[in-house]
Order: C-alpha cells, then structure tokens, then sequence
C-alpha cells in the first residue's frame, strides 16, 4: 500500500521526469529569460514572504503538490480544526489554538479566552510595575518558568526572539530539565526575595516540572519565606486547576488552559504568562494577532497561493519523493535562537506518527527530523556537509530584513550570507568551474573543490521581528504541520509515544533509589547500568 490518492502516484511520475533536472539550469538565462522564477515562486500571506523559487519544484510540481493536498482533505481537516471539531480522536479532543487568537466574538470559547486573557493582563502589569511584591516587600526582578516541553519551549523561544521589547526591570528564566543544574544555575545567583515562579504544567503530574516545583518551593522556604507568604512567590499555569491548589498555590494564582489547547500549541494561552510579562499585555496582544492574520489567511487564500499550504506540501515533496530524513530550519537571526527547538517539539511530536486515523500503519514516510541552528554559526559547524555531503537536506533560510538592535553594520553581512548559502547551495560548483580554479598544477584539488549543487531551499523573509511578525511566523509552522498531517492521514495533535518512557522510568528509578534488594526484573544491559548507578548514588 501507498498513499492511494490520484495525486500521489501523479507525484511519483513527475519525480521520475524532473529528478534529474538542475535548478542552475532552471534559473539560466536561456530558460528564464525574463526572468520570472523567483517572482512565480514567490508568495506572501499574514505579513511574511516565501520564496520558494531555489526548490526542485516547477509549475507542473506545485499544481500536483496542490492537487494532493486537495485530495488529503487539507481543507476539511482545516475548517474542522477551526470549528473546533473532535479533530484529536485518540484524545477526544478540540484543537482550538486558533481560538485564542481570534477576535470574532463568535469564536469558540470566546468570553472565557478574554476573561482569562483579562485576568492574565491584570497580573502581569502588576507585576511589571511593582505593585506585586515579594515577601519583603522589595518588587519582582526574576520571573522564573518552570514547565518542560510545551510548557517551555515555546515561552522561551518568544521571550528571547523579543528580548527587544522586554521590561529592564524584569530577567526572565526558563527552567526544565529534572538535572537539578538546570534549577540550580539559575537560582544559585538571584535574590528569592525578589523572584516569582511561575510553574507551568498542562496535566500539573509532569515529573520534571512537579520536582522542580517542589525544590523550588524548598529554596524559597530555605531562604526565610514563610509558608504563608509563598502566594506572594508561586502561581501556576494548568488544565487542572485542583492539582495547583493542591501543590499549595493559591486558588487566586491558578491560571486556567483547557484541555483543547494542545501543550505544543498554547504559547498563546496563560502558558505565556512569562511572555506577557516581559513583553507586557499590548505586545502580547500584537503576538496573537501576527498569528490571527497568518489563521485568516491560511482559512481563506486559495491553496495554490496559501503559505502553510506551500510550505507543508513541499516539505511532502522532499520527504516522499525524494527521501530526504530531515530538512534544517536556519534562522539569519540570534533572536530566533530557540526556534528550532521548538519547532522540533511542534513538528516530531505532531507529526512522528506511523498509526493513520483508521488505525492502520502507514507504508510511507511521515515526519522529517527537524533540525536547526541559527546563520552565521551553523555555516561554521555543519553547512560543509549541506554543500558537499551525500544526503540532500532541504533547508528554510529565514531572513529578518531590519535588525531589531542598534549594530546596524552587522546586519548586510548578515544577509549575505544568508542569501549567499542559498544560491551557493543551488549553484553548486561544476567540473569545468572547479578545474579553471584548481589551475593546472593541482588537477587533484578539483573533486574536493565541486559542489553538487541543485540542493533546495526556501527563504522566508520577515520584515522586522515584531510581535506580530513572530506570531505569524509560528502559526504559519503550525498550519503547516496541519497540512502535513492531512496528506499522511494522521492525528497531529496526541503524543502516545512519550508515554512508554515515562511509564519506565517510575521502574528503573525505584529500583535505582531501593536501598536493598537486587536489580533483576530489566534485560542485562538495563539491570547492569542501574546497579552501577545505585552504588556510585550510595556514595
Ligand atoms: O511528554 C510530552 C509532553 O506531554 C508534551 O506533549 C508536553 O508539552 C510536555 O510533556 C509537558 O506536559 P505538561 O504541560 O502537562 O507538564
């Protein structure tokens, strides 16, 4: 079996037809005299721009990958998803992340997204200004995020993207491994009296972020705060509400998500409370509407002209046709430092499935691995590899045309290499061009001087990183995923395989912490490691 649909083995047959054809060539002159691609091939949509022209793609790929995405129910998925249909069945579950950024007032669950939002608001301007105090007295200087996976990944990567727009008075931390030198090395050097935890958890029974909770409660008390003043320290973020309260947080402090905002998907909801406390209420508002405007224009614009929709389907391109493993995110900017992170979280936990909605195993690929490092340092690492390597990595170049910082000098050298990589990895390098260089006293230079070439990428241009920009960008990888997800026929929004690891891990760390009794009950190579971690623990 393979996907059945018409479009698909359309797919198979133009790939056949064009695998062999050189982008160089496609771009030359004789070609493209005008030339047009790059314009053909350029789409705009919720603020951003999309070039996709250095892709192995021509008009004929783009109707076909269009045509399959027609036929996937890419439109029927999207509009369920919208309406807040059951579109987690696994989960019997609403995906409604697009509600949070909605302001129709007929969008589902409105009144209790703008009370929440409200209550959020109040708390984070108090905080922002000083009214809020700790114990002393002595205002908020440290806001300290506590939670793992979705819970983090995205808080984080918002809050360092717009570091630019952040309180002075307020430093922002993110905490979230069990390695107690994660919470160690942030608490270690800042004041508890002048700290607010903000521990945030969906289920509110994740390990990781329940023993860094708890250690954190321990060093606030450690260090004088009474009991009873903890309030002044703690609120928490969660979908179950009575496991806060039960934590010792007080009702007033509980921040509601629901259980129809997937934990991947809710940096828009109180899980972004340390956002909105850095960047304060109006920019966080302009976060939700940079992704508002990418949900109107992912709802509305023709498919052919639709940017998730573009972006999904090539990657499909790459994925099933070509072979590609993985394809890389290279953001030009250290603002987007932690967008590939959280785009790994976004796109593998969604899409790392084999089980299609029928319950039947897929027979073709699903989710490429993500990966990603910011420009210009990636090109110093692991680019020597994208150029000349064996494996073909499609890549999204993304470009922030006007710095966000006053180095303004910094920023043309940036660009270039940015737009230099690509068309350095479209051109390659020929036989003939690396022998003209090599000269005919080092004939034996010229294979380690070629370059393939062909090898493709899309460049995503953002004017300036705003809020809004940034919010449209991260919804324009949410839909994509959505799409991606339609043409492989799974669920993209429940995470079944996290669960097996969690559920060994309560095993192994009883027995690695029993005081007596002997290691047996795991395969050799298990029971051997625990042993030896027992007795260096017992030390
Ligand atoms: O283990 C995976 C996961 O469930 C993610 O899906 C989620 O984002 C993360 O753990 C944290 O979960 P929670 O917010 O419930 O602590």
């Amino acid at each position: 079996m393979t996907n059945p649909l018409p479009a698909w083995s359309a797919l198979q047959t133009h790939y056949e037809q064009i695998r062999n054809d050189k982008l160089r060539d496609w771009f030359a002159p004789a070609n493209d005299p005008a030339p047009t691609r790059a314009e053909r091939f350029t789409y705009s949509g919720g603020g951003l721009a999309a070039d996709f022209s250095k892709n192995r793609i021509t008009d004929a790929t783009l109707k076909l990958l269009v045509q399959l995405a027609h036929e996937a129910g890419v439109e029927q998925r999207r509009d369920a998803m919208f309406a807040g249909e059951i579109v987690n069945p696994t989960e019997g579950r609403a995906a409604l992340h697009t509600a949070l950024r909605a302001t129709e007032p007929n969008a589902p669950f409105h009144a209790q997204i703008v009370a929440e939002k409200a209550k959020m608001a109040k708390f984070a301007d108090a905080v922002r200004s000083g009214a809020w105090t700790g114990y002393t007295g002595k205002r908020i200087r440290h806001i300290v995020n506590i939670g793992i996976g979705g819970s983090d990944l995205g808080p984080k990567m918002v809050v360092h993207a717009l570091q630019h727009l952040e309180s002075p008075e307020i430093s922002s931390h993110f905490v979230s491994n069990v390695d107690g030198a994660d919470l160690w090395r942030t608490i270690e050097h800042i004041d508890p009296e002048e700290t607010l935890a903000i521990i945030v958890s969906k289920t509110f029974t994740t390990l990781e972020t329940m023993t860094n909770a708890r250690s954190m409660r321990d060093w606030f008390v450690k260090h004088g705060c009474p009991e009873s003043a903890l309030a002044k320290h703690f609120v928490g973020v969660s979908a179950n509400p009575a496991e806060v309260v039960k934590f010792g947080i007080a009702e007033e402090n509980v921040f509601e998500m629901w259980d129809w905002v997937g934990g991947r998907y809710s940096l828009w909801s109180a899980v972004g409370l340390s956002i909105m406390i850095a960047i304060g209420p109006q920019q966080f508002d302009e976060l939700l509407a940079g992704a508002h405007d990418m949900d109107e224009h992912f709802r509305t614009a023709p498919l052919d002209k639709n940017l998730p929709v573009l972006l999904g389907m090539i990657g499909v391109w790459y994925r099933n046709f070509f072979g590609s493993q993985s394809y890389l995110v290279a953001p030009y900017s250290e603002a987007l430092h932690y967008l590939p992170s959280y785009l790994q979280q976004l796109e593998m936990e969604s899409n790392g499935k084999q089980a299609r909605l029928d319950g039947q195993f897929v027979d073709y690929a699903t989710s490429a691995i993500t990966w990603g490092e910011p420009g210009t340092n990636g090109q110093h690492a692991f680019f020597q590899m994208l150029h000349q390597g064996t494996t073909i990595v499609p890549i999204d170049f993304i470009a922030v045309l006007t710095p966000e910082h006053p180095l303004a000098d910094h920023h043309p050298k940036l660009l270039a290499n940015c737009f230099a990589q690509s068309e350095a990895l479209m051109l390659g390098r020929t036989e003939e061009e690396a022998r003209k260089i090599a000269g005919p006293d080092k004939p034996e230079l010229v294979p380690h001087i070629m370059f393939p070439g062909n090898r493709p990428t899309t460049t995503l241009l953002v004017d300036a990183l705003t809020a809004r920009s940034l919010g449209a960008l991260i919804a324009l990888y949410e839909h994509k995923v959505l799409v991606q997800a339609s043409v492989w026929d799974i669920n993209p929004f429940d995470q079944w395989g996290v669960e097996l690891g969690k559920i060994l891990g309560k095993v192994v760390e009883a027995d690695l912490t029993a005081s007596t009794g002997d290691v047996k009950a795991h395969d050799s190579s298990t029971s051997a490691l625990i042993a030896k971690a027992r007795a260096a623990l017992k030390r």
